[in-house]
């Protein structure tokens, strides 16, 4: 495994999207037993899109499903597409085929983003609700999360924070919704201050698709409107990239 220092963090690049998954995988397992054993649970928000899919069935199979503390796991979502959670776009419906369905979590640690709501924004108040009420927050503060899974588009954004919207730059809020026009959708997502108040933060990217992205977020040369994926930089915590070689490609060596 190839190791790079990129925007602050650092990038572990394996050959192809199955050595990714599974470094992903058993690092993910790691830190699920280190919060656990420091604090009693591992808070994990999970991003969507596609390539984390591999990445949540090796944790819902063995070995690695018999390492993880289950019981103590709570598991919530970084963004979520405002449609019911068993249309084929949910992001919870992606994470309950490939791991839900197959662990002993208990269900109140599914925190799932209600955004079958048709009123969006009620649905992304209930959710910072859900967030306060399960990390026991007063009204100032930010949920820490031991670790955020995020994915990368191809146009820079980052869980629902897409660029060109004004998204990463909320932040009165633990999570929004917002109407994405080239999408023709609305979006959840939590905003930029929780995820940089995560213990840890990892993109997960693969494919040549993904190596202009990452060449930018190198390069640090746009806004964090521009790149909304460059803007995340944990105050206190650890930053990573889990790529393959093709995400990889055009970054800096
Ligand atoms: C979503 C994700 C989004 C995703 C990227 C990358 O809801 O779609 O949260 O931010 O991670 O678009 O998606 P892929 O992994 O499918 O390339």
């Amino acid at each position: 495994m190839e190791e790079l220092s990129l925007a602050g963090g650092k990038a572990h690049v394996a050959a192809d999207r199955a050595e990714l998954a599974r470094a992903a995988a058993e690092a993910v397992a790691s830190a699920a037993r280190t919060a656990v054993a420091a604090r009693g649970r591992f808070a994990l928000a999970l991003s969507g899109g596609s390539t984390p899919r591999d990445l949540y069935r090796l944790l819902a199979a063995d070995p690695l499903t018999a390492a993880m503390p289950w019981p103590a796991v709570h598991l919530y979502w970084g963004d979520e597409r405002c449609v019911p959670p068993d249309h084929v776009e949910s992001n919870f419906r992606m994470v309950r085929e490939a791991l839900l369905d197959k662990v002993p979590i208990p269900a109140g640690n599914v925190h799932r983003i209600p955004a079958e709501d048709p009123d969006s924004e009620r649905a992304a108040e209930r959710y910072e609700a859900e967030l306060r009420a399960s990390f026991g927050l007063g009204p100032l503060e930010l949920p820490r999360f031991d670790l955020v899974l995020l994915g990368l588009g191809l146009d820079g954004h980052t869980a629902s924070l897409f660029p060109g919207t004004g998204a990463v730059a909320v932040s009165d809020r633990l999570c929004f919704a917002l109407r994405v026009e080239k999408l023709a959708t609305h979006r959840i997502t939590l905003s930029l201050p929780v995820l940089n108040a995560a213990r840890g933060v990892a993109f997960l990217a693969a494919g040549a698709d993904k190596a202009e992205p990452l060449r930018a977020l190198a390069a640090g040369a746009r806004s964090a409107d521009e790149l909304p994926a460059g803007a995340v930089r944990p105050r206190d915590g650890e930053l990573a990239f889990w790529l393959d070689r093709e995400a990889a490609s055009l970054l800096p060596r």
